[in-house]
């Protein structure tokens, strides 16, 4: 769903698959304590947007 659908599905999808798959695999290796700051039930989603995610994501490690 995040790459769209139909005609005009996303075509850079396999190319963002990969650069995520190396940078969040990079990143846990590197920061194994990443973890949430705040309960997760206290997290805003938006929808207010052209992209759905959150108001913020607070981390700590
Ligand atoms: C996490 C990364 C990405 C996400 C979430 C994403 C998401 C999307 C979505 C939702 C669409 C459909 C938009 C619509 O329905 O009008 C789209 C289209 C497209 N994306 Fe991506 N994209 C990503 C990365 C990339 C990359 C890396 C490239 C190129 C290197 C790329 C190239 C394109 C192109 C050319 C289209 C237009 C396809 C068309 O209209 O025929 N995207 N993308």
């Amino acid at each position: 769903m995040a790459f769209g659908h139909g005609t005009h599905l996303c075509l850079g999808q396999a190319l963002a698959r990969v650069e995520l798959r190396i940078a969040l695999e990079t990143l846990f290796r590197r920061m194994s304590g990443l973890r949430l700051a705040v309960a997760e039930e206290d997290l805003v989603h938006t929808a207010d947007k052209i992209v759905y995610g959150l108001r913020s994501l607070p981390v700590t490690w």
